[in-house]
């Protein structure tokens, strides 16, 4: 607090050129509290890679629980495309990628695939004899590791991909695994190989290069901002060999360095616990992106009064319990080249903590504790801007809209049965303050109608009735529009993530009816994740072509404890289709 009142002070004292009589000290200031502070609290916590802003520490004192992230370089891993031999390559680990298929052996029990035939060969039979010993079949997840002295790779890691077909998945956990093994001999320089690239087309080869790259960079990158101590990363170098060389092979990589550094970002955002990452510091991190890109981006924050004066009562109803106050996020990429020809917003949910409210989250198994990931739509939605800045894609402006803000409990904070009204007049009885995020996401869903664009995509962690419906890594997708889904499905199966088509049931309408409010934001437990998003319909204009993702299992993995950045790879995909 004391922080707080020395820089109000400092404000009032650098900001103000009239004299400071006692009279506009008090009205001046007053209104600037809420205002100034935030802006405070918003500088005080760098520390997302993507920034490398230094504070002074007596101001970021003033945050609750004292913490601050450090601030940390992401490593950086240079990748080269060579059509190496590889009994030729020097260096660390050898990685081999090696399907069931790949593994099969002729009648003398000697490797039939040329590669590791070849490689078997110079290690006098000790690659079968290893991997029969280690019962590696090539099973996806199954690695066995020679350590080799002498030799021109001081290890090789054979890496199983599965059967043989394999996709854009396996090609990522292959980069993963190359990651670990890494990391596991704290290598500084790898190379992966596939055993057998000969049966791949062109554009397969791309699209596995572009998988391992991804892999590799997501597998390596810890998060350990919050941490007193930090480990390095020694990895430095990857040589991906047998997939092709040259400029298009390079633009590929490129691509997918550029996807991983927004997967990244968004990772650390909804890693950040909510007393760092209020909605202040995420509106402060969005806006970071748009000066740092300030020739294709500009942005727009909004605080209350501005959310009140456009009617935003669904949004701010949510907000008002916080003493974090809510802020509305809109960024807008406008391509360099002209006017563009399609317009498009990504929508996302950012609750940067959901307590419940006065159904608050209680008992086993409501994960209260994990509630910082809430914001995990707005962390696709922002980590997709970081990489779309980055790439720059003609012919497509995106609108990146977030109203952000804290679900939590207060004497100010809205009740059950509360009848709140969104920007479109419509009026909704809050029969439950933990079904919040369709709330706030209502006026985000009318403010991106009124940018004129023609589709908005949506995501958030929005109903644990989609856990239990798909389980915890398929995210639900809803849609009435045939196009939009195919498109947004089909940028899901490059980027390998995982997204099913739900039903948008009209007739389940039914249990959303209110006596006395246009609607209440709460249907049965029967059909929880489709009637949430058909309370979202009811925002979004006949004309835009919409698609709700329900994220809420994806967004966070419980073996690793921490974010996945899901949607942003599908995202970005989606805007580039899009782009011309
Ligand atoms: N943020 C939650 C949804 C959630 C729950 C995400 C568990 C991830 C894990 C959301 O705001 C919520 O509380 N939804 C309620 C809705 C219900 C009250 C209709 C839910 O799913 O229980
Ligand atoms: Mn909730
Ligand atoms: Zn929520």
């Amino acid at each position: 607090m004391a922080a707080r009142v020395v820089s109000l002070a400092s404000v009032f004292l650098t900001s103000s050129s009239s004299p400071a009589y006692p009279s506009f000290y008090s009205s001046h200031l007053l209104r600037q509290i809420p205002c100034f502070a935030l802006t405070l609290t918003a500088k005080s916590f760098p520390g997302f890679s993507s920034s490398g802003r230094v504070m002074s520490h007596t101001v970021a004192m003033a945050n609750l629980g004292l913490t601050l992230p450090s601030i940390m370089e992401p490593p950086k891993i240079s990748f080269s495309a060579k059509d190496t031999d590889v009994v030729e390559w020097k260096g660390d680990i050898l990685t081999v990628g090696v399907t069931e298929k790949d593994m099969g052996k002729d009648e003398n029990s000697k490797f039939q695939n040329p590669i590791l035939k070849k490689l078997d060969a110079q290690l006098n039979g000790l690659l079968a004899e290893a991997s029969l010993e280690e019962d590696f079949t090539g099973k996806a997840g199954q690695s066995v590791v020679l350590r080799l002295p002498g030799l021109g790779s001081k290890r090789i890691s054979l890496i199983g991909l599965g059967q043989s077909g394999v996709a854009a998945p396996a090609f990522r956990s292959l980069g993963e695994a190359v990651a670990t093994a890494a990391k596991a001999a704290k290598a500084t320089n790898v190379a992966v190989v596939l055993a057998d690239s000969e049966g791949l087309s062109k554009e397969s080869k791309l699209a596995a290069a572009y998988a391992i790259a991804s892999g590799t960079v997501l597998g390596i990158h810890e998060d350990n901002r919050y941490k007193s101590e930090t480990k390095k990363t020694t990895l430095k170098a990857i040589d991906i060999i047998g997939l092709g060389t040259g400029p298009e092979l390079e633009k590929k990589i490129k691509y997918a360095e550029e996807v991983s550094s927004g997967i990244i970002f968004g990772r650390e955002l909804v890693n950040s616990p909510a007393n760092v990452l209020t909605p202040a510091v995420l509106a402060e991190e969005a806006s970071k992106i748009a000066s740092a890109y300030s020739d294709v981006f500009s942005s727009t924050i909004l605080d209350v009064e501005q959310c009140k004066e456009l009617k935003m009562g669904s949004y701010l109803g949510v907000a008002a319990a916080s003493a974090n106050p809510p802020h509305f996020i809109h960024l807008c990429y406008k391509p360099l080249d002209g006017p563009a020809k399609v317009k498009l917003a990504l929508v996302g949910k950012g609750l940067t903590f959901d307590s419940g409210g006065y159904n608050i989250k209680t008992g086993p198994g409501c994960l209260i504790e994990l509630m910082k990931f809430d914001m995990g739509g707005s962390a696709a939605v922002l980590g997709a801007a970081k990489a779309i800045a980055q790439i720059r894609p003609p012919g497509v402006e995106v609108h990146f809209i977030v109203a952000a803000c804290e679900n939590m409990i207060s004497g100010a904070g809205m009740r059950p049965g509360d009848i709140v009204t969104a920007s479109n007049g419509k009026t909704i009885e809050v029969n439950n303050t933990d079904a919040e995020g369709r709330l706030t996401l209502a006026d985000a869903l009318v403010y991106a109608c009124n940018q004129g664009v023609e589709k908005i995509v949506d995501l958030a962690t929005l109903t644990g009735a989609c856990i239990v419906a798909l389980g915890p890594s398929i995210a639900g997708v809803f849609t009435p529009n045939d196009d939009l889904a195919k498109e947004v499905l089909a940028a899901s199966e490059i980027s390998g993530e995982k997204l099913w088509r739900m039903p948008l049931e009209e007739s389940y309408w039914e249990s959303m009816k209110s006596g006395v409010a246009d609607m209440v934001n709460t249907g049965g437990r029967q059909g929880g994740a489709i009637t949430a998003a058909l309370f979202l319909k009811q925002f979004v204009d006949d004309k835009v072509q919409w698609m709700h993702i329900d994220m809420a299992g994806p967004v966070w993995n419980d073996k690793r404890k921490s974010a996945t950045g899901f949607g942003i790879p599908t995202l970005v995909e989606w805007v580039l289709k899009n782009s011309s």
